[in-house]
């Protein structure tokens, strides 16, 4: 046992270890290029030959903050799978051949870590991107869906209110409509129905995937039920490849009410959000309503299970200090709702299937996102603060997610992810801004999002500082390796904050049992817990 101590040590006191690499070498990578060849039709493998290798890797890009990063050291490949046995051919030839696989779905990632490796002196390694398998099968009988993991939450919406009205599934808020079912899934899933329904994650009832060996793992029996918990809030990239989840539907009535009210300072925005944080996740589970905060302004933005003469009247007896009526509402079909958070009046002169099933995205300015858990609400004082926080030369957002609700009810260690009970609400710090790409360094990220956050400490989630996987931030630390694994010591900084201690330390437990060499890695991958 002295020598995994002494690893211990190693790591623990930070000294960096150089990634020992899949012995990876221009050898290996021919011979893992040469037996994709053989197993996979050879139209759905992509080299940086090809013209459109390039396009197809930033395809999924948003954040001008990746590309560089992205394109300076691509992968060696892209696949395209079309179905599940190229999925674990693309395994069975990285584990053979010790190439590493990322699996990418909507590509989302705010690291961009399904499509890009940050690590020093970086290994080689293939993207399998899932876009081509997105097919969702709704079974309105039963009110359930098998959805594949290429799909975007856009997809899934516009194919659930289409083949059985009057369900919905409770995924993504805003901008909504590009994120992968694969990436979210994994990670829990917060949106606008959380408070009635819960996360995406606690409505998965069963799921299909391919695990370390290249095995197919038909549905949770196959998985056991260790590994099936982990998938569902884990995070992405760390147990296997899921390729399709079996997910529970919930009602939606007819029509919605999507409510939008903005505050400047002068007309009481402070006031408004000191007591919107104890309000907001006390409300009825029909109803959610989450803030963004930018330039001083309050935007409470909400969706209402129901109609907009109910909602007003709720609002005015527990929220009088918004002065809601019924010209702040709009009354829509659940998808239209869907639909109409991103694109606005858009969606009145364009067809809704043109807006959701459209995977084309833009690629927009530089973004760096950070999240916060709080559980006491915070004074006025502070608000005040946080609204007069000087904004740099960027432009910065918060955006506040009420808990409560199904949120509050449902046990910490029901699934991986841990922000339950006590929980008022989420923070996501955006921070934007116009950088410049130069010769594949990236500029640095201005300090409005690094200052606010630290000025927040004493007043967010503690011991451990919350944050949320899907909101992935490197700023929290990136894997060491240690003879041959992920260490766990390292690991264990972030990981306690994503998943919560004892979360953490069960997930890195069945690490070691279905990935024991942790071949599915990345810089924020779960490590095998070690042996002693
Ligand atoms: C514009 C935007 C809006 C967002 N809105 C929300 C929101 O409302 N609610 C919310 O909860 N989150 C939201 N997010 C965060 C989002 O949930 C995460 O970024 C999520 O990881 C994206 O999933 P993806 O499939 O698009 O990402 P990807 O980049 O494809 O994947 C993310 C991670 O999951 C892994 N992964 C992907 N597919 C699979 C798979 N099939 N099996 C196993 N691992 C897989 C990847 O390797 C990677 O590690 C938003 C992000 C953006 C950029
Ligand atoms: C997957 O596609 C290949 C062709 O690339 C085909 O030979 C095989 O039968 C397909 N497998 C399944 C399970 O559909
Ligand atoms: C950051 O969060 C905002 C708001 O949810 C989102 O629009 C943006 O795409 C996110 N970007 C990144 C890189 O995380
Ligand atoms: C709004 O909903 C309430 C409660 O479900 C119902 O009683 C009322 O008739 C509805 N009003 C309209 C205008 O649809
Ligand atoms: C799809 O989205 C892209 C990027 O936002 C846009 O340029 C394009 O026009 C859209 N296509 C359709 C058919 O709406």
């Amino acid at each position: 046992m002295a020598s995994i101590a002494l690893l211990l040590t190693v790591c623990f006191l930070g000294f960096y270890v150089p990634v020992p690499s899949l012995a990876s070498s221009s050898h290996n990578h021919n011979d893992f290029l040469r037996c994709l060849s053989t197993s996979l039709p050879s139209q759905l493998v992509l080299t940086p030959s090809s013209p459109s290798f390039t396009p197809l890797l930033v395809s999924s890009i948003r954040n001008a903050r990746l590309v560089a990063p992205a394109t300076a050291n691509p992968p060696l490949c892209i696949v395209t799978p079309t179905n599940a046995s190229h999925v674990q051919a693309a395994v069975r030839c990285g584990r053979r051949h010790s190439v590493r696989v990322r699996v990418r779905s909507g590509g989302h990632d705010n690291e961009g870590l399904s499509y890009r490796s940050i690590t020093p002196n970086s290994e080689a390694f293939a993207v399998i991107d899932l876009a081509k398998l997105h097919a969702v099968r709704v079974n309105p009988h039963e009110a359930t869906a098998w959805v594949e993991t290429g799909a975007t939450t856009g997809e899934l919406y516009y194919r659930i209110a289409t083949a059985a009205p009057g369900l919905g599934f409770p995924a993504s808020v805003c901008p909504t409509v590009g994120v992968g079912v694969g990436g979210i899934i994994s990670g829990g899933g917060i949106g606008l129905m959380m408070r009635k329904y819960g996360l995406s994650a606690d409505n998965v009832l069963d799921a299909t995937m391919v695990d370390a060996d290249g095995n197919l793992l038909a549905n949770k029996k196959a998985m056991g039920d260790d590994l099936f918990w982990a998938i569902r809030g884990g995070g992405g990239g760390n147990f296997g490849i899921v390729l399709a989840w079996k997910l529970r539907l919930v009602p939606v009535p007819p029509k919605v009410t999507f409510l939008k009210i903005a505050k400047t300072m002068e007309q009481g925005a402070v006031d408004a959000v000191t007591k919107w944080q104890t309000l907001a996740p006390a409300l009825p589970d029909d109803l959610s309503v989450r803030v963004v905060i930018q330039k001083s302004q309050a935007n409470f933005q909400s969706l209402y299970l129901g109609n907009c003469s109910t909602v007003v009247a709720t609002m005015r007896s527990r929220f009088p200090e918004l002065g809601v009526t019924s010209a702040d509402c709009k009354e829509m079909s659940w998808l239209q709702y869907t639909a109409y958070i991103y694109f606005g009046d858009a969606i009145n002169s364009k067809p809704l299937e043109a807006l959701l099933l459209n995977r084309s995205t833009t690629l927009g300015p530089f973004v760096k996102n950070k999240s916060d858990y709080v559980k006491k609400a915070l004074t006025k004082e502070t608000w005040k603060k946080i609204f007069l926080w000087p904004n740099g030369g960027g432009s910065g957002q918060l955006i506040l997610e009420p808990h409560g609700g199904a949120m509050g009810r449902i046990a910490a260690d029901k699934i991986p992810f841990p922000h339950r009970s006590g929980v008022l609400y989420n923070i996501q710090y955006v921070e934007l801004w116009n950088g410049k790409q130069a010769g594949g360094d990236v500029t640095p990220t201005p300090n409005w999002i690094g200052g606010l956050y630290d000025l927040m400490t004493p007043y967010v989630s503690k011991s451990p500082r919350g944050a949320y996987v899907n909101y992935r931030d490197l700023d929290m630390g990136v894997n060491k390796v240690v003879g041959g694994v992920t260490c766990y010591q390292t690991a264990k900084v972030w990981g306690k904050r994503y998943f919560g201690p004892a979360n953490f330390r069960r997930l890195a437990k069945i690490k070691r049992k279905v990935d024991r060499t942790d071949y599915f890695r990345n810089e924020q991958s779960i490590p095998p817990l070690p042996l002693n």
